[in-house]
C-alpha cells in the first residue's frame, strides 16, 4: 500500500476513466450553453453563513455535512456543499440582477459534503448546475427542466425518470404548515425529530425510518394546499412539459434536501443506480436572495451530479468508445525519423489534429506496439526510407488497412481529417 491515500470518500478520475468523466461534464455544460447560460466561476469556500442562512438549518447538509473551518483571520469558512447559495451571494454582491432578466448562469466543479461514503455518494463530488434568476413565469421552470432533460438525451440516457411537485407560494405553504404542524403534534416523536420538525416540518416526509414513514403516510400534502395562483403556475408547468414531450411523474411527497425551495421542484432518478439514484435535482427558490440580504428576486435552477451520471451512462453502456481518441500515432525508427516526426506533430497539432509519437529508441516493433497501446486511429512509421522517398504508409489501426500518402502534413490531414 502506498504511504498516502486520497481522503476517504472522494471521487477521483484518471485516464481512461477521466476521459469519460470529461465527456459527460462537457455535454452537460454544452446543453446549458445551447440555452444561453454563461459561466460563473466562484470560490469553493464561502462565509459559513451563506450556507447556514441560504441552505437552512433543518437540513442534513447544514447540520451534519459541512466542512467548516476557521481561517487564519478567525473567520468561519465552509467548503461549498452546493452551488446555489454561492451564486446568489455573487449576484447580490456584484448587482448582477440589475441588467436584463433572467440572469442565466451555469457552473461546474467540485462540491463537498461530509456524508457517509458509499457507491455514488462522495465527500467530494462534481456538479454542473444552472441558475435562472429574476423571472418567475412557468416557461422558465420548464426551460430549466428541459436543459437537464436534453443533456441526458444527448448523452443517450434512457432509463431516467423526472419527478416533480410544487411547494407553492408562501401563502400556500403557510396554510399547509398550520395543518401539518397540527398533524405532527399528534405523533409521538423523539426530541431530535421534534426539533427538526419545528425548523421545517416538511423534513419528516424525507425521514428514512419505517415508523416515521408509516406515521407520515396520512399527513396532509402541500400539493393539496396550493392556492389558485400556485395551482395555475404548476398546471402551466405540467402543460408545457407535456407539449415538449418531457415525461414526468408527480410526486407530492418529494422533499428536496435543501430548505430554500418554493414552487416547482424536481428530481431526476436513474433506474440502474440503486440507493443513490438521484442524478440531478432542483427547483424554484423565490425567497433565497432576499434571505441573503438581496432584493426580492426569484430564481430557479438545478444541480446535476456528474459522478452519478457517469455511473448511469456506464450502466446503460451509452458512451461512445472513441472519446478523445488520438487521430495519429507516429513511430519514428531512426534519428532523422524523430526530427521529421517532431515537425509533423507540430504542424498537425497546429491544424487541430490530435497526435502523439513514440519516445525513446523503440525500433519498429516497439514503435508499433506503442501505436497500438495509444489507441490512435492511425499509425505511421517514419524511417530513413520514408524521408528519402517522401512517401509513407498510414495504417488504420482497427483493421490494419494501409493508405499511401506523401510525408507531408497537408496530405496526411486530407486522409485523417476526413476520417470522422
Ligand atoms: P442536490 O439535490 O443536493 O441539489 O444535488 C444535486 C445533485 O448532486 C444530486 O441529484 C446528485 O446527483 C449530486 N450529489 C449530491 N450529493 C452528492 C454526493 N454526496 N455524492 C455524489 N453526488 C451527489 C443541489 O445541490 C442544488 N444546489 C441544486 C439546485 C440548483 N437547486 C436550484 N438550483
Amino acid at each position: 500500500m502506498s504511504k498516502f491515500q486520497a481522503p476517504k470518500g472522494v471521487s477521483e478520475y484518471f485516464p481512461p476513466n477521466s476521459e469519460q468523466f470529461e465527456f459527460i461534464r462537457d455535454q452537460l455544460i454544452n446543453s446549458a450553453k445551447l440555452a444561453g447560460y454563461s459561466l460563473i466561476e466562484l470560490p469553493v469556500f464561502e462565509d459559513t453563513e451563506v450556507f447556514t442562512r441560504g441552505v437552512g438549518e433543518s437540513t442534513d447538509v447544514v447540520c451534519k455535512e459541512m466542512y467548516t473551518f476557521e481561517d487564519r483571520g478567525g473567520r468561519s469558512l465552509t467548503l461549498r456543499p452546493e452551488g446555489t447559495a454561492g451564486v446568489m451571494r455573487a449576484v447580490i454582491e456584484h448587482n448582477l440582477d440589475r441588467g436584463q432578466l433572467p440572469v442565466k448562469l451555469f457552473y461546474s466543479g467540485a462540491f463537498f459534503r461530509a456524508e457517509r461514503p458509499q457507491a455514488g455518494r462522495y465527500r467530494q463530488f462534481y456538479q454542473v448546475g444552472i441558475e435562472a434568476i429574476g423571472y418567475n413565469d412557468p416557461e422558465i421552470d420548464v426551460e430549466v427542466i428541459a436543459v437537464a432533460d436534453s443533456a441526458f438525451k444527448a448523452l443517450g440516457l434512457k432509463q431516467y425518470k423526472l419527478n416533480i411537485t410544487s411547494l407553492g407560494d408562501s401563502k400556500s405553504r403557510d396554510s399547509h404548515r398550520t395543518e401539518l404542524v397540527k398533524y405532527i403534534s399528534s405523533l409521538k416523536l423523539d426530541e431530535e425529530t421534534t426539533a427538526r420538525a419545528k425548523l421545517n416540518p416538511l423534513r419528516l416526509f424525507d425521514d428514512k425510518r419505517e415508523e416515521i414513514k408509516q406515521a407520515m403516510s396520512k399527513a396532509p400534502l402541500l400539493l393539496d394546499y396550493l392556492n389558485n395562483e400556485s395551482k395555475a403556475h404548476f398546471e402551466e408547468v405540467k402543460k408545457l412539459l407535456t407539449e415538449l414531450g418531457i415525461a414526468y411523474t408527480i410526486n407530492p411527497r418529494m422533499v428536496r434536501g435543501l430548505d430554500y425551495y418554493t414552487g416547482t421542484t424536481f428530481e431526476f432518478d436513474h433506474a440502474l443506480l440503486g440507493a443513490q439514484s438521484g442524478i440531478g435535482g432542483g427547483g424554484r427558490y423565490d425567497g433565497l436572495m432576499n434571505s441573503l440580504g438581496g432584493s426580492d428576486v426569484s430564481g430557479i435552477g438545478f444541480g446535476l451530479g456528474v459522478d452519478r451520471i457517469l455511473m448511469a451512462a456506464l450502466a446503460e453502456d451509452c458512451l461512445p468508445n472513441d472519446i478523445n481518441q488520438l487521430k495519429l500515432f507516429i513511430a519514428p525508427i531512426t534519428e532523422k525519423g524523430k526530427t521529421a516526426a517532431f515537425n509533423l506533430l507540430s504542424e498537425l497539432r497546429g491544424n487541430g489534429i490530435t497526435c502523439d509519437m513514440a519516445y525513446g529508441d523503440r525500433g519498429l516493433k516497439g514503435g508499433m506496439k506503442a501505436a497500438d497501446k495509444s489507441g490512435a486511429l492511425y499509425g505511421l512509421v517514419i524511417g530513413d526510407d520514408e524521408i528519402s522517398s517522401g512517401k509513407c504508409e498510414l495504417k488504420l489501426m482497427s483493421s490494419g488497412e494501409v493508405f499511401s500518402s506523401t510525408l507531408t502534413a497537408s496530405d496526411l490531414i486530407k486522409r485523417i481529417g476526413s476520417s470522422n
